[in-house]
């Protein structure tokens, strides 16, 4: 049965224009010519009631056959053009494998911690180990333990802030050797570092924040000539080997006797006429004693058979000193553009 020649016309050229689509976007233009609201088959169905009533049914036929036909023909080559669209994407954007990968940019280690971990392995080579200890403390381990009288106004030595009446941020990392003390029989040979709390208003010498290195040995025949070798080692293995370290008396609860420590200036050698130590030829660097007493009985040890020495010092201060840094900001502002002045640590 020969089909309606308008019908096969139209089948014709559709097919045709499927098959000579290039692109899934030159099909979609062939659909909407062909099958749109305004297309070529959907034209023909419309006009099927100007034709003669008896042929109607077959042309009408005929025309929904040739627009399924058209419709499986543009489903199939929208296949093929989307797979061979998707190798070309793919050819187009394939990896170059040969590239050299990119590295991200290695962090510095912060000024801080790298003196933080010098100081540790000095002291873990003279066979001290590190201990930790709460930043929330109790009176009883910041004051009370360490020979500070109730009320007395050591207290005020050490600007505190409160959280309770009995709880506060520790004020210094001498709690720690009350702590140590009570879980371990001596001999003791601890150090800890961490933050510290005070009061202070931030500017380039004083942070509310700073962080401390606390140092403790109790033994047998523990001497302040040990608390002084000690701290002179550190001294030369922190600013140089021509460094030494002189004490002036001082006080703290909780020693006695009690001494501040200083390092010879390693800017001027200990020659004065320097900014850096404000020509006195020495920087200070922390405070130090032989262990109270009162302090060995409170945690349980006996005074007549084991004495000890301890020094506390500024982690931060010692950072500054030695990076020759001007503002204690800098250590704690993040700007990258100071932190990256800072390389990784030997070794790393
Ligand atoms: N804890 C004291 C302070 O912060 C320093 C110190 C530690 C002094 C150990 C003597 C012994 O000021």
């Amino acid at each position: 049965m020969a089909g309606d020649p308008r019908v096969q016309e139209v089948l014709e050229r559709a097919l045709a224009e499927v098959a000579g689509a290039r692109s899934t976007s030159d099909l979609e233009q062939v659909r909407v010519r062909m099958l749109g609201r305004a297309g070529q088959l959907t034209t023909l169905l419309r006009s099927l009631g100007a034709i003669p009533a008896a042929e109607r049914p077959k042309v009408g036929e005929e025309t929904n056959r040739a627009k399924a036909e058209v419709e499986a023909a543009i489903a199939a080559r929208l296949e093929g053009l989307k797979a061979e669209e998707h190798r070309r994407t793919l050819a187009a954007d394939r990896p170059d494998l040969t590239l050299p990968g990119r590295r991200p940019p290695p962090g510095p280690v912060h000024p801080l911690t790298r003196v933080t971990e010098e100081i540790i392995e000095v002291f873990e080579g003279l066979g001290f180990s590190v201990a930790e200890g709460p930043e929330v403390e109790s009176d009883y381990y910041n004051f009370a333990a360490l020979n500070f009288p109730a009320d007395h106004p050591a207290r005020d030595m050490q600007d505190t802030f409160h959280l309770s009446a009995d709880t506060l941020l520790r004020t210094h990392t001498s709690p720690v050797q009350i702590r140590t003390m009570k879980a371990q029989r001596p001999p003791v040979r601890i150090i800890c570092l961490g933050k510290v709390y005070r009061r202070d208003i931030l500017d380039a010498t004083h942070s509310p924040m700073f962080h401390q290195v606390e140092g403790l040995a109790v033994d047998k025949h523990i001497t302040m000539a040990d608390l002084k070798a000690t701290l002179q080692l550190f001294a030369r293995e922190m600013f140089g080997p021509a460094s030494s370290v002189r004490f002036r008396p001082s006080f703290f609860p909780f020693t006695e006797p009690s001494a501040e420590f200083d390092v010879r200036c390693f800017k001027c050698g200990g020659e004065g006429a320097c900014r850096f130590c404000k020509s006195s030829g020495w920087l200070e660097i922390g405070g130090s004693g032989m262990v109270h007493p009162n302090v060995l009985r409170n945690v349980g040890y006996d005074p007549e058979e084991v004495t000890g020495w301890a020094f506390g010092m500024g982690i931060d201060r010692i950072t500054l000193l030695k990076y020759e840094i001007d503002d204690i900001r800098l250590l704690f502002d993040n700007d990258l553009r100071f932190l990256q002045q800072f390389g990784g640590l030997p070794g790393r």
